[in-house]
C-alpha cells in the first residue's frame, strides 16, 4: 500500500474517534460513560501513528523537498505539543479536573495537524517522490507500526535516529505493559485497511 493511502487510513480512524470525543460528557458522567476506553484507544492510535511519521515519513520529507526541514518541524512541534496532551489524558481520569480542557485541546489540535498533514505536506511529498517511492516508504511504515510505541512519551526526542532506538526501547516496555494489564486485548490498536 502507499505511504500516503497507509497514513490516511490512521487518519480516518483518528477522525473518527475525535467525533466520538467532541461530545464527549464532562465531570462526573464522564466517569461512567465509558470514556477512559475511548481514549485509551485514541492514545494507542496516535502513539503510533506519530511514532512512525518521526522514524520514516518525516525524514523522507526532509530528503525529498527543499522545504522539507521547514514542513517537518512545523509539523513536529504539532506533534510534540499533541504528546504532552495525550500524556495527561493517560495520567488523568475522565471527571478530574483540567481532564476535559486537555481532552477538548487534543480533539482540536488533532484536526489541525490532520488538516496540516494532508492538506500542506502531502501534495508536496507527492509532487516530488515517485509511485515505486510511495509504495517502498508505505511497506516501511506498515512493517513499524507493529513494533511502536502504544504510549506518548512526549520526553523521547522526536529525530529518527532517536525514535529508531530510544523509541524501540520505550516500545517494547509499552508492549510488555499492554499484555500484562491487558490493555491490548481492550484496545486492539490497527484500524481496518482499505
Ligand atoms: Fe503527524
Ligand atoms: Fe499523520
Amino acid at each position: 500500500m502507499d505511504a500516503l493511502t497507509f497514513l490516511r487510513s490512521d487518519h480516518q480512524s483518528v477522525l473518527g474517534m475525535l467525533e466520538v470525543l467532541d461530545g464527549a460528557p464532562t465531570g462526573d458522567g464522564a466517569h461512567r460513560s465509558g470514556l477512559d476506553t475511548t481514549v485509551t484507544n485514541l492514545v494507542i492510535a496516535e502513539s503510533q501513528h506519530e511514532a512512525i511519521e518521526e522514524q520514516l515519513f518525516w525524514p523522507a520529507v526532509r530528503a525529498a523537498l527543499d522545504e522539507g526541514d521547514e514542513l517537518a518541524d512545523h509539523a513536529i512541534a504539532q506533534e510534540q505539543d499533541g504528546k504532552k496532551l495525550l500524556q495527561q489524558l493517560e495520567n488523568g481520569t475522565p471527571g478530574e479536573n483540567g481532564y476535559a480542557a486537555a481532552l477538548a485541546a487534543f480533539v482540536g489540535a488533532a484536526r489541525e495537524h490532520i488538516r496540516y498533514e494532508q492538506e500542506v505536506v502531502w501534495p508536496r511529498f507527492k509532487e516530488a517522490v515517485s509511485a515505486e517511492e510511495l509504495e517502498k516508504l508505505g511497506g516501511l511504515l506498515e512493517k513499524a507500526k507493529k513494533a511502536a510505541p502504544t504510549r506518548p512519551h512526549p520526553h523521547t526526542p522526536s529525530g529518527p535516529g532517536a525514535q529508531m532506538t530510544l523509541g524501540a526501547a520505550a516500545s517494547i516496555v509499552d508492549h510488555v505493559r499492554d499484555a500484562a494489564t491487558g490493555r491490548a486485548h481492550d484496545n486492539p490498536p490497527d484500524p481496518p485497511r482499505p
